[in-house]
């Protein structure tokens, strides 16, 4: 069987979403669990947060909407990075709720739209200073003085923050100005807007200012934050651990791996691990990462290879074939975090756990 195993915590799961309602009260909670839940997984990371009181889903792409209704998954989703109109007719097949973000694509599901006596749900999405996916002020003041397509229903108006999780705090907040300007211009045009959002983690734990109708944590959900937070307690939901396959005792002098990147300075006990780049183990952590055996935190030698990883393990003397090695996560008193790997690959948390292949299987357990 499987020898590398991704490990999540259902419990810390919950843990986290309790963090989030504590904060957001009354205030709905969108749960982003785009990208397989960030690694987790995401059939069941998107039940256990349905059942821990998430109100309704994010996710990216209608396939990812798809995979969470096959599942049987009936909570509203929401599909945030935009539609392209040849999906119009599965996402409403789907009952998946697109975010609009431009007056053509407004225009497109609007022609497309359902019957006006049961309008689309729609979420249109404002660009307020990241200059991603949106329509700008000017756009969205026009279109505020045009009629809205009667076979759309505008059921919520988002947008997204450049720099909650920045050390200086005026970006989000000229951002969070914007869109409330924003909003009355809507409230001031007659344009009801049943749910307005823009907090992702960092503002969650930043700016109770941007909670507004609905939040949409990702990260925090997962048991990590990124940037200059006030304390939070979150517990990280995945451990990543392999076993090693073989052990070897070479000499001074031995290049190791793909290229000899590493060369042993002394006689040297080497460990090998069946993970690799293709299990979503970076190269970049290369000659830079460790690894915990024993309890100890040893390093990565030489290039990491497509489904193989050295460590040198010189300091165990009684190291195995079979023993654990825990490539994220606790073992003993010491412990891998993402934002260590993050910090060996010169990356961010996000792309470390996005980054875990679905190739890997998960392992869901109650603490
Ligand atoms: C539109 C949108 N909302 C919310 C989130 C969640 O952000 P975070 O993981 O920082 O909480 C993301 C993630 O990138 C996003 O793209």
């Amino acid at each position: 069987m499987n020898s590398t195993v991704v490990e999540i915590s259902l419990s810390a799961l919950r843990h986290n979403l309790r963090q989030v309602a504590g904060r957001v009260g009354t205030v709905s909670i969108i749960a982003v669990v785009k990208a397989n839940a960030y690694g987790h997984g995401v059939v069941p990371v998107a039940r256990t947060l349905l059942e821990a009181g998430a109100h309704q889903l994010g996710v990216a792409t209608l396939a990812e909407g798809q995979e969470l209704r096959q599942a049987g998954i009936t909570a509203p989703i929401l599909v945030l990075s935009g539609i392209f109109p040849e999906d119009m007719s599965l996402l409403q097949e789907l009952n998946l709720t697109p975010v609009l973000p431009s007056r053509d694509a407004l225009l497109m599901a609007g022609r497309r739209g359902t019957p006006r006596s049961a309008p689309l749900p729609v979420h249109l999405k404002v660009d307020t200073g990241m200059s991603r996916l949106g329509l700008t002020r000017e756009e969205f003041l026009d279109l505020l003085r045009s009629d809205w397509p009667p076979t759309l229903r505008l059921e919520g108006l988002m947008s997204h923050l450049a720099s909650a999780d920045a050390r200086e705090a005026e970006s989000a907040e000229a951002q969070l100005a914007r869109f409330r300007d924003l909003l009355d211009a809507a409230k001031a045009a007659g344009l009801a807007v049943p749910a307005a959002h823009i907090a992702n983690s960092a503002a969650i734990l930043r700016f109770p200012a941007s909670y507004f109708d609905c939040v949409r944590p990702g990260l925090m959900l997962y048991g990590y934050v990124n940037g200059p937070t006030a304390a939070a307690d979150l517990r990280p939901a995945l451990s990543w651990k392999t076993r090693i396959m073989q052990v070897k005792r070479v000499g001074a002098g031995q290049p190791v791996s793909y290229g000899g990147t590493f060369v042993t300075s002394r006689p040297s006990t080497l460990a090998i691990l069946p993970v690799g780049y293709a299990d979503g183990y970076s190269r970049a952590l290369s000659n830079r990462g460790r690894v915990l055996v024993g309890g100890r935190a040893v390093p990565i030698v030489g290039r990491i290879c497509m489904d193989l990883t050295v460590i040198d393990a010189s300091v165990l003397p009684d190291v195995r074939p079979g023993d654990e090695a825990v490539l994220l996560g606790r073992q003993g008193a010491a412990a891998i975090t993402a934002d260590d790997l993050a910090a060996w690959q010169d990356t961010i948390s996000y792309e470390v756990l996005c980054q875990i292949s679905p190739r890997l299987p998960r392992v869901y357990l109650e603490d």
